[in-house]
């Protein structure tokens, strides 16, 4: 008879799990759980100091002691593996003497400054020493002393990076941040040094710690010893108030707690909020200090109207009159549509969905978009491109994914959370990962293996993938002869050649590809930014159809900002997808058939005076559109144009009206995240200024234009609230689509390919206003190879004439060790500088020349 395998579950279930006793209560755990954990299981509390949830175990603190029977000596629980049958004490009289023992060595050469130290109220040596009441010491000799020249034995604070400041006497040496540094974060820019009681953390010598996730070296930081320049000797933290809320600069939504004070209606800083789906509790620089731009004193505190020529200060309601008598005498004189509206995806639902609403049901335009800057966007939402945007994606997914592919995708600077998660999967698991660019990036280091594909060549790199895996035989031939029908070139060698990247390097990507069990494919901003992107997007959902990729894991286009998901949530797009159209209509009971436009349309009508009004919300395309020029003479052709916007910016100076808008710290609002996940952010400090939220501008508009239709923001956030359950992942073509590109020719004068992107400590245009960003950058420079560097005879920091045909900046030159080939990258985040003026919004690829300024 054969035998019932289900009978050998329990029997297997068995074998990867031991039991044991803690404090004399049994408990079964996972085999290879540690002593820790295992008691935290039973909720039994061990104190730890150098030991971090996501970090590996080192026992370097010994805090953590526990006692195990038959055991000579005690353990520490952080490292211990517990094992069947063992017996733990973790509250015997042995244990507490060790623990105190442990303490007292500790403290034997710690200062006692916790009157001046910024860590007091959350120290958790602090709380050691008061758990087990040492209030003395048996050391007479005199405490160890770091002392730089001009400093005191207290204050021994070092800068050692823009925002970080350090004490080598507080620190106890548990090695977290050390260890963080270089484990979860790839950085090598913190070490330790020297030996004996002379050991010390620092940077390398004549370095700084500058990497965009140093802020969380403080906040891991167990004692005083790293504290963070932003929050030092402003407050006392039992003097604030947390507050949840979510980033408003990266699209995973990092859950943050922002630490206010009513009074001041002051906002002191930001930690994470642990998400273990999310941001596994590491913070990106641009999500810690982006709270500055709220606190910023540079804030619009009051409308403006423009009067002769000039803004000047004027009350809501003079300019909500305004702004309702000339859209109205635009429409009636133009007699058809005739204002459109931009609004930035970092807002919450509500003020989106309000903005849709009012566009819609009392302008009748659907001139909207969200996508500000961007070029040559498709309309239709349903477009192969925005299909892929659309597909289902899971942070998470990516921990246990064996196949991690990131194409077209500068990773730390577009998406810091998913490169700490790779990063991760690498430490604790063996994934095969890929990073597949046009330029070579700095978030590769965790990969297996970098392809670097020649500038334009997108589709055939994908397409090289593809017909590699036809020539390694690992697809059927039906499969294969219907793709090799459908793209050109259509040989491995030829595409190979076309792309610039070895035959044998595609090969192993298809292979991995196509064993991979599940895979997490990114497909990052430089394919979001190109003009390529239908295309692009064809050869992506060729390689997803070849492979199966979103079969067996996932596959989309990572949002890039905030909210960018919920604005396509809530229709922010001339033509939104047809599921959501389907529930706008049902809300409305109407949907306006008026000419639809993107923001590349609508910028092309107002220069031809068919649009003569609009209305901006939080964008700024002047400085962020590729192709400043067309946006300037878009601009300054329009009769009437109102911009809300937190701050004064190159286009609030050309508005007739200019509304203070509220930052999202200023009121509850609801986010989705690149996921799909809906997230709240709580209020932190009262609307600055006059300023308002969006959603409050646009009720108020909307009640100057009669119409009844924004009874209230519950009523509003109930709309938006409807939408948020519209299936609107749509399905990709189920054939191979056609994938042809041109292939460019070489340009002579300009030979150098330029790309745009975020600093890493930057998003937009409003976090230079956050002074602790501005410390790690504050202006444009432009980002070049060695390579090229020794070309132009460059050394760090030498300025740097970048022309192009339509425009010329001169920056500081950047020379970064990871960047291998002659593409060059430079920042949008400074308004100084008119980086977009180097682009033409229709070019698939921008090139320049580069030339050193002598003195
Ligand atoms: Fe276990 Fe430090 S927490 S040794």
């Amino acid at each position: 008879m054969a035998e019932d395998t289900t009978k050998s579950t329990p029997v297997e279930a068995k074998a990867d799990t031991i039991s044991l006793t803690i404090d004399g209560r049994a408990v079964t755990v996972p085999k290879g759980t540690t002593l820790l954990n295992a008691a935290a299981s039973l909720g039994i509390y061990i104190p730890t100091l150098c030991w971090h949830p996501k970090l590996k175990a080192v026992g370097a603190c010994r805090v953590c002691y526990v006692e195990v029977e038959k055991w000579p000596k005690l353990a520490v629980a952080c490292a211990t593996e517990a094992t069947d049958g063992m017996v733990v004490h973790t509250a015997s009289d042995q244990v507490k003497k060790g623990r105190r023992a442990v303490i007292e060595f500790i403290l034997a050469n710690h200062p006692l400054d916790c009157p001046t130290c910024d860590q007091a109220g959350e120290c958790e040596l602090q709380n050691v020493t008061f758990a087990y009441c040492i209030d003395d010491s048996r050391f007479e000799f005199r405490k160890s002393r770091f002392v730089e020249e001009g400093m005191t034995t207290t204050f021994d604070d070092l800068r050692i990076g823009p925002e970080l400041i350090l004490n080598r006497n507080r620190c106890l040496l548990c090695y977290k941040c050390v260890r963080a540094n270089k484990e979860a974060f790839g950085e090598h820019d913190l070490g330790v040094y020297e030996r004996g009681n002379i050991t010390r953390i620092g940077p390398a010598p004549g370095r700084q710690v500058t990497n965009p996730f140093s802020g969380n070296l403080a906040e891991i930081c167990p004692v005083g010893a790293l504290t963070s320049a932003d929050w030092r000797y402003k407050i006392r933290v039992w003097l604030t108030t947390s507050v949840p809320s979510v980033c408003n600069f990266t699209s995973s939504g990092s859950n943050i707690l922002l630490y206010k004070e009513d009074h001041k209606n002051h906002i002191y800083r930001t930690t994470s909020r642990t998400n273990d789906d999310i941001d596994d509790g590491w913070l990106a620089d641009v999500s810690r200090y982006g709270y500055q731009v709220a606190t910023s004193p540079e804030r619009l505190p009051e409308p403006l109207i423009k009067k002769d020529g000039k803004q000047v200060p004027a009350s809501w309601e003079e300019a909500m009159e305004l702004i309702h008598k000339r859209f109205t005498e635009i429409q009636q004189t133009m007699g058809r549509v005739c204002i459109g509206g931009l609004i930035a995806p970092n807002l919450d639902n509500a003020s989106l969905y309000g903005f849709s609403k009012f566009f819609r049901t009392v302008l009748n335009s659907n001139n909207i978009d969200f996508r500000c800057d961007y070029p040559m966007l498709p309309s239709v939402g349903d477009s192969v491109f925005s299909r892929l945007c659309r597909q289902p994606f899971r942070i998470a997914d990516i921990d246990d994914s064996d196949v991690i592919v990131a194409f077209g995708s500068d990773l730390i600077r577009e998406h810091p959370n998913e490169y700490l998660r790779i990063r991760r999967a690498r430490t604790f698991g063996k994934p095969r990962i890929y990073s597949i660019n046009p330029f070579s990036v700095k978030s590769a280091d965790v990969s297996d293996l970098e392809l670097v594909y020649r500038a334009g060549a997108d589709e055939l790199a994908l397409t090289g993938i593809c017909l590699a895996a036809v020539e390694e035989n690992l697809v059927d031939s039906a499969m294969a002869d219907e793709f090799k029908s459908k793209v050109a070139p259509n040989t491995l060698a030829e595409a190979a050649a076309a792309c610039g990247v070895d035959e044998a390097e595609l090969r192993i990507v298809a292979r991995a590809l196509a064993e991979g069990r599940k895979v997490s494919f990114i497909v990052g901003e430089l394919v979001t930014r190109s003009v390529a992107r239908e295309s692009i997007g064809a050869a992506v959902a060729n390689l997803d159809r070849m492979f199966g990729i979103r079969g067996k894991g996932q596959l989309s286009v990572l949002a890039r900002q905030a909210n960018s998901r919920g604005a396509e949530k809530m229709g922010v797009l001339p033509e939104p997808a047809a599921p959501t159209r389907e529930k706008l209509t049902a809300l409305w009971g109407m949907f306006p058939d008026s000419q639809a436009n993107n923001s590349d349309a609508m910028l092309a009508l107002m220069k031809k005076e068919e649009i003569s009004g609009l209305f901006v919300v939080g964008s700024n395309p002047i400085m962020l559109y590729p192709d400043q020029e067309f946006v300037r003479e878009g601009l300054g052709k329009l009769d009437f144009l109102v911009v809300c916007d937190l701050f004064e910016t190159e286009t609030t100076a050309l508005a007739d009206v200019v509304l203070p808008l509220s930052s999202w710290a200023e009121y509850d609002g609801e986010y989705v995240n690149l996921e799909g996940r809906v997230q709240s952010a709580r209020r932190a400090i009262r609307p600055v200024g006059k300023s308002r939220p969006a959603y409050e501008i646009i009720m108020a508009l909307a009640d100057k234009f009669g119409t009844d239709a924004f009874p209230s923001l519950e009523q509003l956030s109930l709309e938006a609230g409807c939408l948020l359950d519209v299936n609107d992942q749509p399905p990709l073509p189920d054939e191979f689509l056609e994938v042809k590109p041109a292939v460019e020719e070489p340009d002579k004068e300009y030979p150098l390919p330029i790309f745009v992107c975020d600093d890493p400590h930057h998003r937009g245009h409003l976090t230079e206003k956050a002074p602790s960003l501005a410390n790690f950058a504050s202006e444009a420079y432009v980002e070049l190879s060695p390579g090229l560097a020794v070309e132009g005879n460059l050394s760090d920091g030498d300025l740097v004439r970048v022309e192009s045909e339509t425009g010329k900046i001169i920056v500081a030159a950047r020379i970064s060790e990871h960047l291998e080939n002659n593409c060059l990258l430079v920042p949008c985040n400074f308004s100084a500088t008119p980086v977009m003026s180097l682009l033409m919004r229709k070019r698939r690829i921008n090139r320049v020349k580069i030339s050193k300024v002598d003195d």
